[in-house]
């Protein structure tokens, strides 16, 4: 049994970076998109590692034994956050770096005349790597465009797209541009009726929606810690069966065990232990502002919590565009309708038609308003939009931890622009 009482103060009292200011004025933390603030407990226990733990894994004294649990800890929890099981999780760099891990590994055995589908609307981070792979391989790019008018993907065309010849289909959860929840279970469900392997992109869903890698069905899922509270880090979700069936990019005195066997090098503790506690923290959301008992499964809280963010965060978003929607000169990159909100993510672009994004970024900086401009390597979508030769677009992101007053002061900030 749940009850919705979201308590902006004790979350907002979670993150110590939100109480700094400079020169005596607070800072509006909109930059989110690109990478959210941390809770003080994730703060104290990256430092804790560094502090009590800090030894690389694999010897019998005291602190690589932590290393060892701290790894085992960390692969239990991004499981847990997933909805995969600890072995199909994978550490790494970020998620750029994983995919193109990946993709050298699945890309071996494809053949020239060989197919893959790319999604217009996804961050270059899970489009290049395979289309480097392609190149090498000879094989051939299909992709599945959007809509410009509707920041949609045209899914009636899937089924021309992905045929007997698809290897891989390659697509994002959430756009980091116009911030459009995309149907995956739809996009995966293609690609698995003809074998292809599936990859989805979850980097800027995972701070905003349950993921369930298991309903989904994919073979595999990324996603940034640094997005969702944590340390700078990725997560790889790599499903068993196509997990063993990869000859792996190891060095020969690894291990074939997991996680070692898909973890090169080694990785960082700090940031795995950091990364468990930011889902620690999601989970508390669950108990805190929705009710769940301290006593249910992580998974349980984990999913209250995030179900609770996404409804206080589509009240944020409601406002933002009740209030953007009406400033003049504003163009808005993204669905704007209010009644589709549960279609949309809180990340919002934007142009005004007397000033640049960067502009726009540099003004608010002024005002200690944080906030992004240019294309964010969603490479395809701007190209589409012809938004990348002007200047991309300006980007404001909410997250459960922004204050409906900020997003009346951001909507503000901007209307003064625009005059
Ligand atoms: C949708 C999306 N995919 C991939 C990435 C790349 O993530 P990383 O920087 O962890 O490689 C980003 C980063 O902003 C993103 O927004």
């Amino acid at each position: 049994m749940t009850t919705a009482r979201w308590d902006i103060k004790a979350v907002r009292a979670a993150f110590p970076a939100l109480a700094i200011t400079d020169d005596g004025k607070p800072r509006l933390y909109l930059d989110a998109p690109g990478g959210s603030q941390v809770p003080a407990r994730v703060i104290e226990r990256v430092s804790e590692v560094m502090l009590r733990s800090c030894a690389n894994e694999g010897g019998i004294f005291r602190t690589s034994l932590d290393s060892d649990r701290i790894m085992a800890e960390a692969h239990a929890a991004a499981a847990t956050f997933l909805g995969a099981q600890w072995d199909e999780i994978v550490f790494g760099y970020n998620s750029t770096s994983l995919i193109f891990h990946f993709s050298r590994m699945i890309a071996r055995d494809w053949r020239p005349g060989d197919e893959i589908v790319l999604t217009r609307m996804d961050h270059d981070g899970n489009i290049g790597p395979w289309l480097i792979a392609a190149e090498e391989r000879g094989v051939t790019i299909r992709w599945l465009d959007f809509d410009s008018e509707t920041f949609e993907y045209r899914y009636e065309t899937l089924e021309e797209l992905i045929g007997p010849r698809t290897r891989l289909v390659a697509c994002n959860h959430a756009s980091n541009i116009f911030g459009t929840v995309n149907d995956i279970a739809r996009i995966v469900a293609a690609g698995k009726a003809v074998g292809a392997v599936t990859m989805v992109d979850a980097v800027q869903s995972a701070p905003h929606l349950p993921i369930d890698v298991t309903a989904l069905g994919c073979d595999l899922l990324a996603c940034s810690a640094y997005k969702f509270f944590g340390p700078h880090t990725g997560v790889m979700f790599v499903a068993a069966a196509l997990r063993d069936r990869l000859t792996p990019l190891k060095v020969r005195p690894a291990s074939m065990d997991m996680p070692w066997r898909h973890t090169p090098g080694t990785p960082s503790f700090e940031a795995q232990a950091g990364t468990q506690t930011a889902i620690e923290h999601i989970a508390w959301l669950g108990e805190h502002c929705a009710g769940v008992g301290a006593q249910a499964s992580l998974r349980t809280r984990i999913v209250a919590g995030l179900e609770a963010a996404t409804a206080y965060e589509a009240r944020l978003m409601d406002r933002f565009l009740a209030g953007a929607t009406a400033v003049p000169g504003l163009t808005l990159y993204g669905i704007a309708s209010r009644n589709r909100l549960h279609a949309r993510v809180p990340t919002f672009s934007f142009r005004l038609a007397n000033r640049s994004p960067q502009e726009i970024a540099v003004a608010l900086a002024g005002q200690n308003i944080f906030g992004w401009a240019g294309d964010f390597y969603a490479h395809e979508a701007s190209g589409q939009l012809g938004l990348r030769e002007k200047g991309g677009v300006a980007r404001l992101g909410l997250s459960h931890y922004t204050t409906a007053e900020e997003v009346d002061q951001a909507v503000e900030a901007v209307a003064r622009l625009a005059a």
